[in-house]
């Protein structure tokens, strides 16, 4: 069974969107979960701006939590998808093999449209930031279903 982790900073914006989205266009064959290199939002729901654009997408993510991503991670998941280069230097700094390293790559890299290499931390923006970042991941996650289904 394949496994696929996305990560960002807190777990509460971008990483529970890109759970959400990859998991709808994938069968149950597929185990996708989410994590937050820092544990600042432990716990918590994803932020409400993120369950409202799902929403408006029919996705629901009001059943995730906050998590921290934790070095036992890389184990557990084949593939470990990051939103941004500080998120790949916390995750990698905690890898222990190649094996480990060759497991993370930043989401965009996926979507040879993509124009940016990173997905854009929306948390101190307004909602249209949200609306934006589901775009970008929708497309990334469009094309890792793909080649994953
Ligand atoms: P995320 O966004 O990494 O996409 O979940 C953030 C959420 C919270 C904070 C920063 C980014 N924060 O500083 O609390």
């Amino acid at each position: 069974m394949t496994s696929i982790l996305m990560v960002c900073l807190g777990n509460i914006c971008r990483s529970p969107l890109a759970h959400g989205i990859l998991e709808s266009k994938l069968s149950e064959h597929f185990i996708v979960d989410s994590a937050g290199t820092s544990a600042l939002h432990a716990g918590e729901l994803p932020d409400q701006r993120s369950i409202s654009e799902a929403q408006s997408h029919g996705i629901d993510i009001s059943n995730q939590r906050s998590r921290q991503f934790i070095a036992k991670d890389f184990s557990e998941f084949d593939v470990i998808y990051v939103m941004d280069q500080s998120n790949y230097d916390n995750v990698i700094a905690l890898a222990k093999t190649d094996e480990d390293r060759a497991k993370v790559k930043l989401i965009l890299s996926e979507d040879p449209n993509a124009q940016i290499d990173e997905v854009p931390d929306p948390y101190y923006g307004g909602a249209d930031g949200f609306a934006y970042v589901f775009n970008l991941l929708d497309a990334a996650c469009s094309k890792i279903a793909t080649k994953l289904n």
